[in-house]
Protein backbone atom coordinates (compact mmCIF):
# COMPACT_ATOMS: atom_id res chain seq x y z
CA UNK A 1 0.00 0.00 0.00
CA UNK A 2 0.95 3.60 -0.33
CA UNK A 3 1.10 6.03 2.58
CA UNK A 4 -0.43 9.92 2.25
CA UNK A 5 2.61 11.36 -0.13
CA UNK A 6 3.08 8.39 -2.28
CA UNK A 7 5.80 7.26 -0.18
CA UNK A 8 5.62 3.13 0.20
CA UNK A 9 4.35 1.18 3.46
CA UNK A 10 4.34 -2.09 4.11
CA UNK A 11 1.66 -4.11 6.18
CA UNK A 12 2.48 -6.73 8.11
CA UNK A 13 -0.14 -8.94 9.73
CA UNK A 14 -1.17 -11.97 11.57
CA UNK A 15 -3.10 -14.73 10.99
CA UNK A 16 -5.77 -13.50 13.99
CA UNK A 17 -5.93 -9.90 12.68
CA UNK A 18 -2.83 -8.40 14.34
CA UNK A 19 -1.19 -5.62 11.98
CA UNK A 20 1.63 -3.40 11.96
CA UNK A 21 2.49 -0.29 8.74
CA UNK A 22 5.68 0.40 8.33
CA UNK A 23 6.46 3.69 5.90
CA UNK A 24 9.83 4.00 4.18
CA UNK A 25 10.36 7.12 4.93
CA UNK A 26 12.25 6.99 8.00
CA UNK A 27 11.50 3.38 8.17
CA UNK A 28 8.61 4.68 10.87
CA UNK A 29 6.56 2.59 12.40
CA UNK A 30 3.17 4.31 11.34
CA UNK A 31 0.70 2.01 13.15
CA UNK A 32 0.59 -1.39 15.19
CA UNK A 33 -2.54 -2.92 16.14
CA UNK A 34 -3.72 -6.10 18.21
CA UNK A 35 -5.84 -8.50 17.03
CA UNK A 36 -9.46 -6.77 17.63
CA UNK A 37 -8.29 -3.97 15.43
CA UNK A 38 -7.47 -1.37 18.68
CA UNK A 39 -4.28 0.92 17.80
CA UNK A 40 -1.60 0.60 20.22
CA UNK A 41 0.57 3.65 19.72
CA UNK A 42 -0.11 7.69 19.66
CA UNK A 43 -0.12 9.33 16.77
CA UNK A 44 -0.90 12.89 16.75
CA UNK A 45 -4.10 14.24 15.08
CA UNK A 46 -2.27 17.19 13.56
CA UNK A 47 0.58 15.10 12.64
CA UNK A 48 1.83 15.85 9.13
CA UNK A 49 2.21 13.26 6.53
CA UNK A 50 4.80 15.05 4.29
CA UNK A 51 8.59 14.39 3.89
CA UNK A 52 10.59 15.60 4.77
CA UNK A 53 10.09 15.64 8.85
CA UNK A 54 8.47 12.41 10.56
CA UNK A 55 5.19 12.36 11.41
CA UNK A 56 4.22 13.38 14.91
CA UNK A 57 3.87 9.39 16.34
CA UNK A 58 4.57 5.92 16.37
CA UNK A 59 8.15 4.94 16.28
CA UNK A 60 10.73 7.25 14.28
CA UNK A 61 14.10 6.04 14.33
CA UNK A 62 16.77 8.65 15.80
CA UNK A 63 19.92 7.88 14.45
CA UNK A 64 23.33 8.88 14.54
CA UNK A 65 22.07 11.32 17.14
CA UNK A 66 19.57 11.65 19.65
CA UNK A 67 18.68 14.96 20.39
CA UNK A 68 20.35 18.09 18.85
CA UNK A 69 23.87 18.39 17.80
CA UNK A 70 26.09 20.77 15.87
CA UNK A 71 26.22 19.93 12.33
CA UNK A 72 23.44 17.31 12.30
CA UNK A 73 19.23 18.09 12.46
CA UNK A 74 17.36 17.43 15.91
CA UNK A 75 17.34 13.50 16.23
CA UNK A 76 19.60 12.50 13.18
CA UNK A 77 18.76 12.28 9.35
CA UNK A 78 17.58 8.44 9.26
CA UNK A 79 14.02 9.70 10.32
CA UNK A 80 13.24 11.80 7.45
CA UNK A 81 15.05 9.41 4.62
CA UNK A 82 13.64 7.64 2.21
CA UNK A 83 14.83 3.39 3.25
CA UNK A 84 14.92 0.76 0.73
CA UNK A 85 13.47 -2.76 1.08
CA UNK A 86 16.28 -5.26 2.07
CA UNK A 87 15.64 -7.61 -0.86
CA UNK A 88 18.87 -9.75 0.77
CA UNK A 89 19.56 -8.92 4.59
CA UNK A 90 22.48 -10.43 6.43
CA UNK A 91 21.58 -13.54 8.17
CA UNK A 92 19.67 -13.45 11.78
CA UNK A 93 19.86 -15.50 14.75
CA UNK A 94 16.98 -18.33 13.76
CA UNK A 95 14.44 -16.79 16.24
CA UNK A 96 14.23 -13.45 14.95
CA UNK A 97 12.42 -15.12 12.16
CA UNK A 98 10.23 -18.07 13.20
CA UNK A 99 6.40 -17.48 12.99
CA UNK A 100 6.76 -13.98 12.67
CA UNK A 101 5.74 -12.01 9.52
CA UNK A 102 8.43 -8.97 9.31
CA UNK A 103 10.36 -6.57 6.76
CA UNK A 104 13.95 -5.89 6.32
CA UNK A 105 14.98 -2.48 5.35
CA UNK A 106 18.20 -0.38 4.81
CA UNK A 107 19.31 2.58 4.99
CA UNK A 108 22.53 4.18 3.01
CA UNK A 109 23.54 7.58 3.31
CA UNK A 110 23.69 9.71 0.35
CA UNK A 111 26.18 11.96 -0.82
CA UNK A 112 24.20 14.84 1.02
CA UNK A 113 24.45 13.06 4.47
CA UNK A 114 27.96 12.17 3.88
CA UNK A 115 28.54 16.19 3.81
CA UNK A 116 27.29 16.64 7.34
CA UNK A 117 28.32 13.11 8.75
CA UNK A 118 31.08 11.89 6.81
CA UNK A 119 31.27 8.46 7.98
CA UNK A 120 29.66 5.21 5.31
CA UNK A 121 27.49 2.81 7.24
CA UNK A 122 25.02 -0.04 5.78
CA UNK A 123 22.11 0.77 8.61
CA UNK A 124 19.72 -2.84 8.50
CA UNK A 125 16.20 -2.90 10.21
CA UNK A 126 14.08 -5.67 10.61
CA UNK A 127 10.32 -4.76 12.00
CA UNK A 128 8.73 -7.74 12.78
CA UNK A 129 5.27 -8.88 14.17
CA UNK A 130 4.92 -12.09 16.40
CA UNK A 131 1.92 -14.76 15.85
CA UNK A 132 1.36 -13.36 19.43
CA UNK A 133 1.36 -9.98 18.39
CA UNK A 134 4.53 -8.54 19.87
CA UNK A 135 6.16 -6.06 17.74
CA UNK A 136 9.37 -6.30 17.60
CA UNK A 137 12.50 -4.08 15.63
CA UNK A 138 16.10 -4.73 15.11
CA UNK A 139 18.44 -2.61 13.99
CA UNK A 140 22.09 -3.25 12.91
CA UNK A 141 24.24 -0.39 12.18
CA UNK A 142 27.30 -1.48 10.10
CA UNK A 143 31.10 0.49 9.69
CA UNK A 144 31.26 0.62 6.54
CA UNK A 145 34.13 3.32 6.41
CA UNK A 146 37.97 3.55 6.83
CA UNK A 147 37.51 5.32 10.18
CA UNK A 148 35.68 4.49 13.50
CA UNK A 149 32.97 6.35 14.26
CA UNK A 150 30.56 6.95 16.95
CA UNK A 151 26.61 7.77 17.36
CA UNK A 152 23.83 7.37 19.72
CA UNK A 153 20.44 6.49 18.66
CA UNK A 154 16.58 5.91 20.14
CA UNK A 155 13.03 4.57 19.00
CA UNK A 156 11.26 7.25 19.63
CA UNK A 157 7.98 5.20 21.04
CA UNK A 158 4.79 7.34 21.42
CA UNK A 159 2.30 5.44 23.44
CA UNK A 160 -0.96 6.35 23.89
CA UNK A 161 -2.40 6.49 27.45
CA UNK A 162 -5.88 7.25 28.92
CA UNK A 163 -4.81 9.79 31.03
CA UNK A 164 -1.10 11.01 32.13
CA UNK A 165 -1.75 11.34 35.49
CA UNK A 166 -3.04 7.72 36.27
CA UNK A 167 0.14 6.29 34.21
CA UNK A 168 3.36 5.01 36.03
CA UNK A 169 6.50 3.52 34.89
CA UNK A 170 8.56 0.82 36.40
CA UNK A 171 11.83 -0.12 36.00
CA UNK A 172 13.29 2.92 36.53
CA UNK A 173 13.55 3.94 40.14
CA UNK A 174 16.44 4.45 41.75
CA UNK A 175 18.15 5.30 38.56
CA UNK A 176 20.29 8.08 37.33
CA UNK A 177 18.80 10.16 34.99
CA UNK A 178 20.11 13.34 32.43
CA UNK A 179 17.71 15.94 32.92
CA UNK A 180 17.17 17.57 29.46
CA UNK A 181 14.86 20.61 30.75
CA UNK A 182 18.30 21.42 33.36
CA UNK A 183 21.06 21.09 30.61
CA UNK A 184 21.44 17.43 31.08
CA UNK A 185 22.32 18.05 34.63
CA UNK A 186 22.42 14.72 36.39
CA UNK A 187 19.91 13.56 39.37
CA UNK A 188 19.03 10.40 40.98
CA UNK A 189 15.46 9.45 40.88
CA UNK A 190 13.82 8.11 44.36
CA UNK A 191 12.47 4.90 45.03
CA UNK A 192 8.85 4.87 43.78
CA UNK A 193 7.46 4.72 40.09
CA UNK A 194 7.67 7.39 37.90
CA UNK A 195 4.37 9.21 37.64
CA UNK A 196 3.98 12.52 35.67
CA UNK A 197 2.35 16.18 36.84
CA UNK A 198 4.55 18.66 34.85
CA UNK A 199 7.01 18.22 31.43
CA UNK A 200 9.25 15.25 31.46
CA UNK A 201 11.67 14.98 29.34
CA UNK A 202 14.87 13.05 30.68
CA UNK A 203 17.46 10.08 29.82
CA UNK A 204 17.23 7.66 32.32
CA UNK A 205 20.60 5.94 32.09
CA UNK A 206 21.61 1.89 32.54
CA UNK A 207 18.72 0.26 33.10
CA UNK A 208 17.32 -2.97 32.83
CA UNK A 209 16.62 -4.65 30.23
CA UNK A 210 12.50 -4.68 30.76
CA UNK A 211 11.08 -2.07 32.06
CA UNK A 212 7.29 -1.88 32.27
CA UNK A 213 4.47 1.17 31.22
CA UNK A 214 0.76 0.62 33.26
CA UNK A 215 -2.00 2.54 32.58
CA UNK A 216 -4.16 2.18 35.38
CA UNK A 217 -7.39 3.44 33.66
CA UNK A 218 -7.17 1.57 30.49
CA UNK A 219 -6.11 -1.70 32.78
CA UNK A 220 -3.33 -2.63 30.77
CA UNK A 221 0.87 -2.67 30.50
CA UNK A 222 3.30 -1.90 27.74
CA UNK A 223 6.37 -4.13 28.68
CA UNK A 224 9.06 -3.24 26.80
CA UNK A 225 11.77 -5.55 26.25
CA UNK A 226 15.44 -4.29 25.45
CA UNK A 227 18.82 -5.41 24.13
CA UNK A 228 21.97 -3.22 23.16
CA UNK A 229 20.17 -0.03 24.58
CA UNK A 230 21.30 0.78 28.37
CA UNK A 231 19.16 4.21 28.02
CA UNK A 232 15.82 4.86 28.25
CA UNK A 233 13.95 8.20 27.05
CA UNK A 234 11.03 9.51 29.02
CA UNK A 235 9.11 12.33 27.71
CA UNK A 236 5.98 14.20 27.89
CA UNK A 237 5.75 18.05 26.63
CA UNK A 238 2.47 19.05 28.92
CA UNK A 239 0.62 22.01 28.02
CA UNK A 240 3.34 24.83 27.59
CA UNK A 241 5.60 23.44 25.42
CA UNK A 242 2.65 21.12 23.35
CA UNK A 243 1.49 24.65 22.59
CA UNK A 244 4.33 25.37 20.49
CA UNK A 245 4.05 22.06 18.38
CA UNK A 246 2.73 22.81 15.17
CA UNK A 247 1.86 18.78 14.43
CA UNK A 248 1.18 18.65 18.20
CA UNK A 249 -2.46 19.43 19.79
CA UNK A 250 -2.85 21.77 22.72
CA UNK A 251 -4.43 18.99 25.06
CA UNK A 252 -2.86 16.07 23.49
CA UNK A 253 0.13 15.67 26.28
CA UNK A 254 -2.67 14.13 28.45
CA UNK A 255 -2.75 11.04 26.27
CA UNK A 256 0.46 10.10 25.12
CA UNK A 257 4.11 9.20 27.04
CA UNK A 258 7.05 9.19 24.87
CA UNK A 259 9.21 5.70 26.35
CA UNK A 260 12.11 5.45 23.86
CA UNK A 261 15.07 2.67 24.22
CA UNK A 262 17.69 4.14 23.46
CA UNK A 263 21.57 4.16 23.35
CA UNK A 264 22.34 8.13 24.72
CA UNK A 265 24.70 8.30 27.27
CA UNK A 266 28.03 6.48 25.94
CA UNK A 267 27.95 6.98 22.10
CA UNK A 268 28.26 3.45 20.30
CA UNK A 269 31.58 3.46 18.42
CA UNK A 270 32.29 1.28 15.72
CA UNK A 271 35.49 0.59 14.51
CA UNK A 272 36.02 -0.49 10.31
CA UNK A 273 33.58 -3.52 10.10
CA UNK A 274 32.31 -3.66 13.22
CA UNK A 275 28.24 -4.19 13.46
CA UNK A 276 26.58 -2.79 16.39
CA UNK A 277 22.47 -4.31 17.16
CA UNK A 278 19.56 -2.89 19.33
CA UNK A 279 16.45 -4.94 19.36
CA UNK A 280 13.13 -3.44 20.89
CA UNK A 281 10.19 -5.98 21.77
CA UNK A 282 7.06 -4.11 22.89
CA UNK A 283 4.28 -6.29 24.20
CA UNK A 284 0.61 -5.05 25.71
CA UNK A 285 -0.71 -7.53 28.91
CA UNK A 286 -3.74 -6.82 30.57
CA UNK A 287 -3.78 -5.25 33.81
CA UNK A 288 -0.80 -4.75 36.28
CA UNK A 289 2.91 -6.16 35.65
CA UNK A 290 5.54 -5.83 37.76
CA UNK A 291 9.03 -5.59 35.91
CA UNK A 292 11.85 -8.15 36.57
CA UNK A 293 14.55 -7.50 38.85
C1 LIG B 1 12.19 13.86 22.79
C2 LIG B 1 13.23 14.82 23.29
O1 LIG B 1 12.68 12.58 22.75
O2 LIG B 1 11.79 14.28 21.50
C3 LIG B 1 12.59 16.20 23.38
O3 LIG B 1 13.73 14.39 24.53
C4 LIG B 1 12.03 16.59 22.02
O4 LIG B 1 13.54 17.12 23.82
C5 LIG B 1 11.11 15.50 21.53
O5 LIG B 1 11.34 17.80 22.14
C6 LIG B 1 10.48 15.75 20.17
O6 LIG B 1 11.43 15.98 19.22
P1 LIG B 1 11.01 16.26 17.73
O7 LIG B 1 12.26 16.67 17.01
O8 LIG B 1 10.44 14.98 17.19
O9 LIG B 1 9.98 17.35 17.78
Amino acid sequence: MKDWNGTDQVVLRTPRGASVRVSLHGGQVMSWRNDKGEELLFTSSKAIFKPPKPMRGGIPICFPQFGKGESLEQHGFARNKIWKIDENPPPLHPSDSNGKSFVDLLLKPSEDDLKFWPHSFEFCLRVSLGINGNLAMISRVRNINGRQFSFSFAYHTYLPVSDISEVRIEGLETLDYLDNLCQKERFTEQGDAITFECEVDRVYVSSPNTIAVLDHEKKRTYVIKKEGLPDVVVWNPWEKKSRTMADFGDEEYKQMLCVDAAAIEKSITLKPGEEWTGRLEISVVPSSYCSEP
